[in-house]
Parts: structure tokens; C-alpha cells; sequence
């Protein structure tokens, strides 16, 4: 998988999944436009790749607001010349069943998981069009495909998502642009790490989230972080509108 040459907007790559993405876009040649809502966790993902060697620059902005969403894509073409692959990886995962989400979760949840990723993907494909073709790759969820406990507003954005991914890879393949998505198992990142930790029994809940996994382990970041390079290397040519599962078998159970 060589990314030389290919610009790479990352959202939410100042932490986990989608800062280890960015580390690996950039280890393989690629020019890399790190997004996050969090200034401080996004510059020091550049840092890293800088010191690495590589080739980055933090773009701020929250993805969930249309204009910010522009400019996220406008600033990254200004300062890069083009956009050749978007990932779609800034995400939040509320807990709760339907009665425990209130309007403003459920507001919340929709604007940053599935608003964000909709409507930079309309600016990118803008973008890609006058360059012959790209590729996005969304980051869903298992939560996306089966039924997660107390997961209700989560798991019918990630589901939306792909949705999202299925109807973009439909309408853009004639413009070269391949749209495919990612869907994580439980994945030990730092965000999910934060959320285990400030639990009353952190040992006893990982416990309970590695029983749930066919392969007793939680998911490492670079592991989904491979699946998302896959999906947007130029191997993968044939490959649009895939739900790439990447679970420790969860799913197939
Ligand atoms: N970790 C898992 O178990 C798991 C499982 C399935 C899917 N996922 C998905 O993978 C993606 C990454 O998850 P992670 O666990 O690495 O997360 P994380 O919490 O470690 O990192 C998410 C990053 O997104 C940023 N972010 C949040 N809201 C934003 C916004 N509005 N605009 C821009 N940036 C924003 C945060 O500041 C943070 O740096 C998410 O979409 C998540 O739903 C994770």
C-alpha cells in the first residue's frame, strides 16, 4: 500500500483510530490533513508525524456544522492542491437505550456521526470530480450491522452511515470515486480507553466487553486502521460500496 503523491483528510485524527490512520497514511508517503475538534490532540498527531518524517497540517473544525465542513475540505485543497482520499472517522458513542435518549443526544449524535460525514462527503466528491476520481472511507460500526445493548441512537447513526457509504459508491462510480466503509468491533482506543477508565469497575467491564468477542480480545487501533488503508489504496480498485466487518468475529456469530 504506497500512498505517495495521494492527499488524505483524516476527521478526528487527534485520537485513536483515526490518529493511528493518519501515522500510517503518512509512514506510507502520503500528505496528510489532520481534523479535530480538539486543537491540542490534533497538532501533536501532526508532531508525531513530523518527527516520523512525514508530511501533515492540522485542520481545526467541528465536522457536524455544514460551513465548518466546507472549509475543513476548502483549507486542506488550498493547502495540498487536491483531495484524493477522505476518511470519514469522527465519531461519538452515546450510551443508552431509545427511553434514555433525549432530544438533544439524539440531535448530537445524528450531527456528528452521520451530518458530518454526509455533507463533507458532498464537498469532497465536489473536489474529486474535477480530478478524475477518489475515495472515501467511512468509519461505522459493528453497531451499524447487529444490535449492540444500550447503544440505540449510535447504532441507527453508524447504521445510517452505511447507508450513506452504499449510496455514494452508486452514485460516484461513474466519477472513479470509490466509497466504501469500515465497521470497528470493540477497539482499544483512547477514547474508548478514557470511557473504560472512568467506569466503577474497569477491569470488570473489559471483562465483559472481551466475552462478547468470539476471539476473547479487544481490537487494536492499527488493526482497523489497516482495514481503512486497504480500503483506500489503489489495490482495492474494485472494490466500492464494501462493509469491511473487522470484529473478532462478532458479527459472524
Ligand atoms: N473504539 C471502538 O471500539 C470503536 C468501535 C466501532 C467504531 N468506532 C468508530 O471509530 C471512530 C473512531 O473511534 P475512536 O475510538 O478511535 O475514538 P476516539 O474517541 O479515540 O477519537 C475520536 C476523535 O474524534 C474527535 N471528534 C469528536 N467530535 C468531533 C467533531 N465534531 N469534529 C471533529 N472531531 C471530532 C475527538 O476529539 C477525538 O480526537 C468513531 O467514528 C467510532 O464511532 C470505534
Amino acid at each position: 500500500m504506497n500512498f505517495r503523491d495521494k492527499v488524505v483528510l483524516i476527521t478526528g485524527a487527534g485520537s485513536g483510530i483515526g490518529r493511528k490512520a493518519a501515522l500510517m497514511f503518512a509512514e506510507r508517503g502520503a500528505k496528510v490533513a489532520v481534523n479535530d475538534i480538539d486543537e491540542a490532540r490534533g497538532k501533536e498527531t501532526v508532531e508525531k508525524i513530523k518527527e516520523n518524517g512525514g508530511e501533515a497540517v492540522f485542520v481545526h473544525g467541528d465536522v457536524s456544522k455544514t460551513e465548518v465542513a466546507k472549509k475543513i475540505v476548502s483549507e486542506t485543497v488550498e493547502i495540498y492542491g487536491k483531495l484524493d482520499i477522505l476518511v470519514n472517522n469522527a465519531g461519538i458513542v452515546p450510551y443508552g437505550t431509545i427511553e434514555d435518549t433525549d432530544d438533544e443526544e439524539f440531535e448530537r449524535t445524528i450531527a456528528i456521526n452521520l451530518k458530518g460525514p454526509f455533507m463533507l462527503s458532498k464537498f469532497a466528491v465536489m473536489e474529486m470530480k474535477k480530478r478524475g476520481g477518489g475515495v472515501i472511507v467511512n468509519v461505522a460500526s459493528e453497531a451499524g450491522l447487529v444490535g449492540i445493548p444500550k447503544r440505540c441512537i449510535y447504532s441507527v447513526s453508524k447504521a445510517a452511515l452505511i447507508g450513506l457509504t452504499r449510496s455514494l459508491a452508486v452514485d460516484y462510480v461513474e466519477y472513479g470515486i470509490r466509497v466504501n466503509a469500515v465497521c470497528p468491533g470493540t477497539t482499544q482506543s483512547q477514547g474508548l480507553m478514557a470511557r473504560v477508565n472512568a467506569s466503577p469497575d474497569p477491569e470488570a467491564l473489559l471483562r465483559k466487553m472481551k466475552s462478547r468477542i468470539p476471539m476473547g480480545r479487544l481490537g487494536k487501533e492499527e488493526e482497523i486502521a489497516f482495514a481503512i488503508l486497504f480500503a483506500a489504496c489503489d489495490e482495492a480498485a474494485f472494490m466500492t460500496g464494501s462493509i469491511i466487518n473487522i470484529d473478532g468475529g462478532s458479527t459472524a456469530v
